[in-house]
């Protein structure tokens, strides 16, 4: 079965964007390239990644995958997104649209990581989605040396220390990357 992992930066407060969407907080931070180092070799095991329309629409129009769609970043991992809308398409990217429970996907889920792991990408919502599914196994956040006074959360549910176990804590330039295992609620 595989693991899924929430893998994301945070601010210090709990956010993973201001209230426009924008991170432009975090690009600024001060030691980014030792946390992308890490990342690649995280990627390496996940097999499917699943993200919220929000975040799928910031990274087109960043990317500017309109004009640029090779520059979608995930080639090698079937990208579900979550969105009861219809959104434009990646022409040659496995971008695969999907709306509904956690549960009534989670069959297409497993089989499409097969032996790798499920990356929830965001939001905070969506990872809530999945938690309240029983199918949050890790959490992953790295810490950026910044607060804001609102924006998107990074978990806007109750979780408690008797279902999250600290295993590890690294430095990587200014950020801290906590790392969590999650226990089912019995
Ligand atoms: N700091 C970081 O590293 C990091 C990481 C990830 C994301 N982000 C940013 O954080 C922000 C997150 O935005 P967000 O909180 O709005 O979350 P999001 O998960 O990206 O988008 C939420 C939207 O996804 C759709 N959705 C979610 N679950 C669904 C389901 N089960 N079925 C159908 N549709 C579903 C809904 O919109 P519709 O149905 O209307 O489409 C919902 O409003 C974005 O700006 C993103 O770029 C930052």
């Amino acid at each position: 079965m595989p693991r899924v992992i929430y893998n994301t930066a945070t601010t210090l407060n709990g956010f993973l964007a201001d209230d426009q969407d924008s991170l432009s907080w975090l690009f600024v931070v001060r030691g980014a390239e030792e946390a992308e180092s890490g990342f690649s070799g995280f990627l390496k095991g996940i097999g499917v990644l699943v993200m919220g329309s929000t975040t799928y629409e910031w990274i087109l129009e960043h990317e500017n995958l309109a004009e640029h769609p090779e520059k979608w970043p995930y080639d090698d991992i079937a990208s579900f997104v979550l969105s009861s809308r219809r959104l434009p398409e990646i022409p040659g990217a496995d971008v695969r649209f999907r709306r509904g429970g956690i549960d009534e996907m989670w069959s297409e889920l497993t089989d499409a990581a097969g032996d790798r792991d499920i990356w929830l990408v965001g939001g905070g919502d969506l990872v809530g989605q999945f938690a309240e599914a029983g199918h949050l196994d890790e959490i992953r956040v790295s810490v950026a040396p910044v607060t804001l006074t609102s924006g998107k959360p990074l978990l806007p549910r109750r979780l408690e220390s008797d279902r999250l176990t600290l295993e590890s804590v690294k430095q990587a330039g200014q950020f801290a990357e906590l790392v969590y295992t999650v226990r089912s609620a019995s």
